[in-house]
């Protein structure tokens, strides 16, 4: 028989751990954060722009601790991490309420899409600010922290939310997405070095790509692209990404069990990358 190191039990429980979810008032990292509670998180932390309204952090936090179990609780702090100065201020205010963090999870992000000469500078900007340079000021600033918190056996973690963009070119023409794609592939390539310069700190450093996840962020580009319908027939699973799985991707890399998993990409994407060429020049 087999004798496993950690709780066998416990390989995807997150039991008095404290997350930063950024972008965690909706879309993927309110699902994120809904996961890590429901793991036994003690403290999650969510952030994004907005505080109050039906998209704000204010109505995220108030649904997350009204979960059904839960024994730890959310908190909101709006702060933009496209800007160092806000980062630096997040910061400032998270150790106010805590002197550990365990999980980092650069979940924010922008996109644009656009035909491709009359592309606003602006655009490529505020892609890049947030997409790259605020995941790298993030992981920057908040290294110290996830490195008190970390071991050997239980290292913390960095998760980096990319996007099959950033490993292929979904989207060119009227509606090309080139510099998101660019910035996500950047994204991917940032996690990787992180992975080596963490991990002997006790911080691994990986990246979850996802396919198309119903979301503000995604819902314009679906429409465009024919509706869910079209896409679901494109994707070889037959349909678009739910709340669970990328719930349960998150709860692999951030728990006990994924622990030597360290500068990796997982496409979460039912396997459309694959088959993405029939809808690439729309
Ligand atoms: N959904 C998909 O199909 C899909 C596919 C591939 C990759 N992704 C990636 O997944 C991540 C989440 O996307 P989503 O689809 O969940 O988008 P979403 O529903 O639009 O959520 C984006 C979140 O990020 C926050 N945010 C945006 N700019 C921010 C900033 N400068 N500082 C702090 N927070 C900011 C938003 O709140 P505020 O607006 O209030 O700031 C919101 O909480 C992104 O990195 C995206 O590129 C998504």
């Amino acid at each position: 028989m087999s004798e496993f190191t950690s709780n066998f039990n416990n390989f995807f429980r997150l039991d008095g751990k404290v997350a930063l979810v950024t972008g965690g008032s909706r879309g993927l990292g309110l699902h994120t954060a809904t996961a890590f509670l429901l793991a036994g998180a003690k403290l999650v932390i969510i952030t994004a722009r907005k505080a109050e309204g039906a998209q704000g952090i204010n109505q995220a936090v108030e649904r997350l601790n009204a979960l059904p179990g839960i024994t730890g609780r959310a908190v909101g702090i709006a702060a933009n991490v496209a800007q160092l100065e806000d980062t630096q201020r997040l910061l400032g205010e998270i150790q106010k309420i805590t002197s550990k963090l365990d999980i980092l999870v650069a979940n924010a992000g922008a996109t644009w899409g656009g035909p491709f000469e009359p592309t606003p500078d602006w655009s490529s900007q505020k892609i890049l600010d947030l997409n790259v340079r605020g995941v790298f000021n993030l992981a920057r600033l908040f290294a110290p922290m996830l490195e008190a918190a970390g071991t050997s056996e239980d290292p913390s973690r960095i998760i980096v939310v990319s996007s099959i963009a950033g490993t292929h070119v979904p989207h060119t023409g009227d509606n090309g997405t080139i510099m998101y794609s660019v910035s996500k592939a950047a994204a991917h390539h940032l996690a990787r070095n992180l992975a080596v310069e963490l991990g002997p700190r006790n911080i691994t450093v990986n990246t979850v790509a996802p396919g198309f996840f119903p979301s503000k962020l995604a819902n314009g580009l679906i429409e465009i692209l024919g509706g869910e319908e079209v896409l679901t027939k494109a994707n070889p699973r037959q349909r678009l990404g739910i709340p669970d799985d990328i719930a349960a991707v998150m709860l692999f890399l951030a728990g006990p069990g994924g622990n030597y998993v360290n500068g990796v990409d997982i496409p979460l994407d039912g396997g459309n990358r694959l088959v993405q060429g029939s809808l690439a020049k729309l």
